[in-house]
């Protein structure tokens, strides 16, 4: 007979050491030192050396079982895992939201998003709130039994409840003990997650990997499939899994409190003691999921665990039942997955392009790679410098990456598929285009001092070219068929030296033309035409003043009446604009004390354009689409331009011209152009005009 204290003793410890576990690995709040909690953990161990018959089967030190297996057994499932139908398209979520819609008529619908954690997926049983196995996927009916490798992860509870639910925050050892909140534990209980390896963990595990001359694991999935897949259990409990749980499977004589819907099944999950995502969202209508999956997509880099996506859920799992599964996956979900990042390809060959501001910018030819929604074979190496600095050499084998911006750039060569073949490039010290020397002084604004090599020429015909586009570009004074092959050849034959010889051409000189034909020249000197109407900060953004983007223009144009008043203005006056710092009051004063730019701004007055602000359109009134920004582009089938612009400003929102990250959702219609395209290069929401009318409706 083992004495009693002992044995209260012991239930003691194994109960103060699952607390601390659950508060350490599945709150990460840890609620005592490290070397106490070792105390607590020898104690227990001892008495188990002591009085073998003592030791439990969900006791701390049982994590690490015997032998090796000879194979894993087959485990079948209590209720089938299903998996999910992806998309890389935001239009197919409001597709999938629609066929919901439309299969659970006048039903109110809530969703879930949750992050697509990038592991492996389990299933685990609990019986009497003792985790008794746990398995793969397998086909779905079927998965292996890798219960032993489970049980070497701390983060897996091996006896449910009892835990102090993670919204307290408990922060002292005593708070841990006062809170025991009764739960009901189900007879059986199939919890669904994924098992993961830290990302951090994984790049500390790689680096020993390496120093005693192991493989390295080609990403934290595949670190985390193969642990799984050993035979040997002392094998897994030596790499750093965790685990998160998301869903549920059998459930089994639970009494109440078993939840009905997603929301509350988390909640419950958590208060079992089972750790689940970091952040979840609530949402009600299309527009919430999209924000939520953005909201998502900026907060993803900072979590322990790879996501490529999120997961849509609906809310309530009476309605989940209503409309049940496809032979593969449920009609209840859909995973939403971010386009990839990036990718490896070949450079085959840099070659150097002249800007506007005549900044000669290498760039790399590739071997074209599918990245972030579209094929790109083109990637900026943004300048010498950098280029030195990363030993980027034509024939490397690189890795490119779109992060946040939309010219995808080279982040790095990949070393270790170098073979010797690769040449070193030589920056050029005088411009490919007009073989004038290259200088590198800084230009207005100083902030490239050194680092930018740039054409000293401003009648290069590259910048030439490169400052009338931009003139011409949708964002700015947005003429119609101002494509480069048509301004290369209206440069080329001198016909247009400056942005002011656009209003002097002529149908017939444009006609003549390579490409063009009576028609098409018309249409061209009349989107020109029509440019003269713009707003006055277009016509400012589009002078190309270093430092005066579209925002800075816009201010400024708030700011000022007329560019005359702008350029009469000192750097004190300037500097009272928001956003206008030092820098960019001293890049306008240059650029308007520059005579060449008087005599230019003249020819624009003389032309017909007005340097002055017309009234803007009335401050939009709040609504639902407060503080959100659509862009049109295309032909929509039943509204036009104006109308659709009436609509979402009625709603409270605001019409872009140009698709930026900011962008809420692109309204498109029939032949839509690069506005779209930029819209799936950012991956921000594209909606058809019937979509457009239920959003309106919606909100
Ligand atoms: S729910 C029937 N939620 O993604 C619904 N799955 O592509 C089953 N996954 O097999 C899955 N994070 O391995 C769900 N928050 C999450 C998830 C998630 C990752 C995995 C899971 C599934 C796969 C489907």
């Amino acid at each position: 007979m083992i004495p009693r204290e002992i044995q209260e003793r012991y239930a003691e410890l194994a109960d103060r050491i699952r607390r601390h576990d659950h508060a350490y690995y599945v709150l990460a709040k840890p609620t005592i030192s490290d070397a106490e909690y070792d105390r607590l953990y020898r104690e227990l161990r001892d008495l188990e050396g002591q009085y073998p018959p003592l030791i439990a089967r969900d006791s701390p030190t049982q994590r690490v079982g015997g032998k090796p297996l000879e194979a894993f057994k087959p485990f079948r499932h209590g209720v089938p895992m299903m998996s999910l139908d992806n998309t890389y398209s935001r239009e197919e979520v409001a597709e999938f939201v629609e066929r919901v819609r439309r299969l659970l008529p006048g039903e109110i619908l809530e969703w879930t998003v949750e992050p697509k954690i990038d592991g492996v997926a389990v299933n685990l049983r609990y019986e009497d709130g003792l985790f008794t196995a746990g398995a793969t996927r397998g086909d779905g009916i079927t998965g292996d039994d890798i219960t032993a490798n489970l049980r070497t992860i701390r983060g897996l509870p091996l006896r449910l409840g009892g835990a102090v639910t993670g919204s307290h925050g408990s922060s002292s050892e005593s708070d841990l003990f006062q809170r025991r909140p009764s739960i009901q534990i189900p007879r059986i209980l199939e919890v669904r997650g994924e098992v993961y390896m830290p990302t951090a963990a994984f790049d500390r595990m790689n680096e020993e990997r390496e120093r005693s001359g192991e493989e390295r694991f080609a990403n934290p999935r595949n670190a985390t499939a193969g642990s799984l897949k050993q035979l040997d259990a002392r094998v897994v409990a030596g790499r750093p899994l965790d685990i998160v749980l998301y869903g549920a499977g059998l459930i089994e004589e639970s009494g109440t409190g078993v939840p009905f819907e997603q929301r509350t099944l988390l909640k419950w999950l958590q208060e079992l003691g089972l750790k689940t995502p970091e952040k979840t969202w609530f949402c009600r209508s299309l527009l919430e999921l999209f924000e939520a999956i953005d909201d998502l997509d900026r907060l993803r880099k900072d979590f322990a665990y790879e996501t490529d996506g999120a997961v849509i859920k609906l809310n309530t799992f009476a309605l989940r039942d209503q409309i049940g599964a496809t032979a593969k996956a449920p009609r209840w979900a859909i995973a939403y997955k971010f386009a990839p990042e990036q990718a490896e390809t070949q450079l085959q060959k840099i070659v150097i392009q002249v800007g506007r501001t005549g900044a000669l910018t290498p760039v790399a030819e590739l071997t074209p790679v599918f990245l972030s929604g579209s094929t790109i074979s083109r990637a900026t190496l943004h300048n010498d410098e950098e280029m030195r600095r990363k030993d980027i050499r034509e024939g490397d084998w690189v890795l490119v990456e779109k992060a946040g911006e939309v010219i995808p750039a080279v982040a790095r060569v990949l070393f270790e598929r170098r073979t010797g073949k690769e040449t070193p490039f030589q920056f050029p010290r005088h411009c490919p285009e007009c073989g004038s020397l290259v200088s590198r002084t800084a230009n207005a604004g100083g902030d490239d001092l050194g680092v930018v090599w740039r054409c000293s020429n401003p009648d290069c015909p590259a910048q030439v070219r490169g400052r009338i586009e931009h003139w011409c570009a949708r964002g700015v004074m947005d003429i119609e068929g101002a494509g480069e092959v048509l301004i290369s050849q209206l440069v080329k034959r001198g016909l247009v030296r400056d942005v002011a010889d656009l209003y002097k051409l002529t149908v017939f000189e444009v006609a003549g033309l390579e490409r063009m034909g009576a028609k098409s020249a018309q249409n061209f000197i009349e989107a020109i035409e029509a440019s003269k109407n713009r707003e006055l900060w277009r016509l400012l953004f589009g002078l190309g003043i270093l430092h005066v983007g579209a925002g800075v223009a816009k201010a400024l144009c708030r700011h000022f009446e007329s560019l005359d008043e702008m350029r009469l203005a000192g750097i004190e006056e300037l500097t009272r604009v928001a956003d206008v710092g030092e820098v960019i009051a001293q890049s306008v004063t240059r650029w308007f004390g520059d005579p060449r730019n008087q005599g230019l701004l003249e020819r624009l007055r003389a032309a017909g354009l007005k340097l002055k602000s017309t009234p803007g359109p009335a401050a939009t009134r709040p609504g639902p689409f407060t503080g959100k920004t659509f862009v049109l582009t295309g032909t929509l089938p039943h509204m036009t331009r104006e109308q659709a612009t009436a609509k979402i400003e009625a709603l409270g929102g605001k019409v872009a011209g140009s698709v930026s990250k900011k962008t809420t959702c692109v309204i498109a219609g029939a032949d839509a152009g690069s506005k779209l395209d930029r819209a799936r290069q950012l991956g921000v929401t594209i909606l058809d005009e019937g979509q457009f009318e239920k959003l309106c409706a919606e909100d």
